[in-house]
């Protein structure tokens, strides 16, 4: 299946690469910007590529909502298949473009946009034929996980730690995105609609790792605990609980030895019980690899991640509850149910009872509202 790729950056080199050597599939033409055209096999407008009527799939790697999704409707539009690592796209208009592939008959895969090379979703795509999923949760950013693991085992500082993941093509373009959560809301995101065919565009309550402080990172240590930004979703009533937020893990837990740029996932099914996968969530062939996975697969027949019923909601996470550890003034943690003060001052560190994600996250909200700092973490067991 002769395949064109869209966007020559630190995926799409890979995408490239594997296409040349990989088996049922052969290497297009490769979209680059006006004036940045230096190979034979490169070419500078989608006209090109939709010219050329041996190409049968596009794959994209450019990131961006703009021009992303204009270029996905014309190939789906056009029949041809359509395969993306670019979960602010699918995140965003996924339903519209599932829509057109579904109309014209051509496959719209995406796997690599929710942990880079672990097969989370093309697992959950399978099980949901045969099981009903009660969760889906993990490591979802490998460039927060890169720089956590950094600061709580290097001593490096948080500078450094982003400096280094995006000189090693793990962090977005904008790297906003992985560190203020926005990357893994996406994910779980795509993650709930391929579950349980229900897509939270709106309500997911995200908090990233910005508040984290070599003085948070000095505390957990110790007590031994291990911070990690955790995403999660689990249907609830008509919606889903859907959410990003740093966690601390007791000592014993799988999420504490997760290092560098991998990524954890667990699912748990009513049938299967839990799964747990893990591999590297970003770079190059990591990546690369999760692309060419869902052209074979469609090589195989399979044209969809989303069903047709997938609908948009609204997350809901009023009923999803744990105790968090929290940092703020203290006078800002009078509004907190504090199960222990584990260090007392201006600024305290504290436990919390257990209180609804929604609460926390609204109440963080607030705080930093009215002018305070607050750095706060779910809890969870080993
Ligand atoms: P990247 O290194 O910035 O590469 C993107 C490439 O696309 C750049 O060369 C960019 O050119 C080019 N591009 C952007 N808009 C274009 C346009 N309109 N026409 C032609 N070329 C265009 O990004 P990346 O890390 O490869 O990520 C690509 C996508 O994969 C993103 O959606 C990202 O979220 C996703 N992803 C990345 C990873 C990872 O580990 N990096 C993992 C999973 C998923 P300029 O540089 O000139 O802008
Ligand atoms: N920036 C993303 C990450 C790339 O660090 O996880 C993989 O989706």
């Amino acid at each position: 299946m002769k395949t064109a790729v869209l966007g020559y950056g630190t995926v799409g080199q890979g995408v490239y690469r594997m296409l040349c050597s990989a088996r049922g599939l052969e290497p297009g033409p490769v979209l680059v910007r006006e004036g940045k055209k230096k190979e034979p096999f490169q070419v500078t407008s989608l006209e090109e590529i939709l010219a050329d009527a041996d190409v049968k799939a596009v794959v994209e790697v450019m990131g961006g909502v703009k021009p992303a999704f204009t270029y996905a409707s014309r190939v789906l539009e056009s029949g041809r298949h359509f395969v993306t690592a670019n979960k602010a796209l699918v995140a965003a208009r996924g339903l519209e473009l599932s829509e057109i592939a579904r109309r014209t008959g051509a496959g719209f895969l995406f796997s690599a946009a929710c942990g880079g090379g672990v097969p989370l979703l093309h697992n959950i795509s399978l099980a949901v034929e045969s099981d009903s999923l009660r969760s889906v949760s993990g490591i979802l950013n490998g460039t927060t996980n890169y720089m956590l693991h950094a600061m709580q085992t290097r001593g490096w500082d948080y500078a450094r730690a982003l400096a280094e993941a995006q000189a090693l093509g793990y962090a977005e373009a904008d790297p906003t995105a992985d560190v203020s959560g926005l990357d893994a809301a996406r994910k779980i995101t795509l993650a709930c609609a391929v579950a349980w065919s229900r897509l939270p565009d709106r309500g997911i309550e995200c908090e990233g790792i910005e508040s984290f402080s070599a003085g948070d990172v000095a505390d957990l240590q110790s007590r031994s605990l291990t911070c990690r930004l955790i995403a999660a979703g689990k249907p609830a009533g008509r919606t889903v609980s859907a959410y990003v937020e740093p966690t601390v893990f007791s000592p014993g837990a799988p999420e504490c030895s997760v290092a560098d740029n991998y990524n954890m996932a667990r699912y748990e099914g009513a049938n299967s019980g839990p799964l747990v996968f893990i591999g590297q969530g970003a770079g190059r062939f990591p990546t690369a690899s999760a692309v060419l996975r869902d052209l074979s697969c469609i090589v195989q027949g399979q044209r969809a991640m989303l069903s047709a019923d997938c609908a948009a909601v609204e997350a809901d996470n009023s009923r999803e509850q744990h105790p968090y550890y929290v940092r703020c003034a203290a006078e800002a943690a009078q509004a907190l149910p504090v199960k222990a003060l584990l260090a007392n001052g201006p600024t305290v560190r504290l436990l919390t009872e257990a209180i609804s994600v929604h609460a926390m996250h609204t109440l963080a909200q607030k705080i930093r509202k009215d002018g305070g700092e607050i750095f706060f973490a779910g809890m969870k067991e080993a």
